[in-house]
């Protein structure tokens, strides 16, 4: 089975990062339960070049792309097969601004291309990718959504992961929210405890169901 993670926080190598810490546990929990085929992509490194699209270059031949977009095509091409390979994915990103970071809006921009991942019939989207494809979301917060009222309007970001990846056809999202870490009156250190616990439970869940 290969398994895609995907870093989406800006401060890619912050160690203290709670995002990364769950990253890197996650992991090698899965490591720990035989998972050997961890491919990383960490969105926010400067290595790793993400094309941001202003156009269907799918639908454009070479000779009609600029050099920098028949690159970008090349690179996109990429990202598509390693997202199309892949089995499961475990993305980690902070929460900003109620929505997902924007180098992962790109990202998805390199993924949701029609006739590759889904495909457009007159009323409906039919979602091409791998109905079996299991996504784990980690998603990490300031604030806690089940407190504040203004949150439940706000809850983009885990709408938003759910709808794009239904339209590829995938519906098997497990949501691990890590909530309140940066309101005063909480304790940090046992929220981020508890994510882990989560966290390792989940895999262990996840490695029952997925052992071939
Ligand atoms: C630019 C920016 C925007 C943020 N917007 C939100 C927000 O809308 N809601 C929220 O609960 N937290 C927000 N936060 C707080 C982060 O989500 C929080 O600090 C982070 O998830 C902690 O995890 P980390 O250690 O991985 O950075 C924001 C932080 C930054 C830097």
């Amino acid at each position: 089975m290969k398994i895609l993670q995907i870093m989406c926080h800006p401060d890619y190598n912050g160690e203290h990062r709670v995002s990364n810490i769950l990253a890197k546990i996650g992991e090698e929990k899965l490591v720990e339960k035989g998972f050997s085929s961890v491919e990383k992509i960490n969105l926010y490194d400067p290595s790793v070049h993400i094309p941001v699209m202003d156009k269907f270059m799918f639908n454009y031949e070479e000779e009609k792309l600029t050099e920098k977009e028949q690159h970008d095509k090349i690179r996109q091409k990429e990202i598509l097969n390693q997202w199309k390979s892949t089995d499961a994915v475990f993305i980690y990103m902070p929460l900003h601004n109620f929505n997902v970071v924007s180098k992962f809006k790109d990202y998805i921009d390199n993924i949701v291309i029609v006739n590759e991942t889904f495909k457009c019939e007159v009323e409906s989207l039919i979602g091409l990718d791998d109905s079996d494809k299991q996504i784990t979301f980690v998603i990490t917060s300031g604030g806690e959504f089940d407190k504040h009222i203004q949150y439940t309007n706000l809850d983009f970001a885990v709408q938003y992961v759910r709808g794009i990846f239904g339209v590829l056809g995938i519906d098997k999202i497990k949501v691990l929210r890590v909530e309140g870490l940066d309101l005063a009156f909480n304790d940090k250190e046992q929220i981020v405890k508890k994510a882990i616990v989560d966290l390792k439970a989940w895999i262990e869940e996840f490695s029952r169901k997925n052992k071939k």
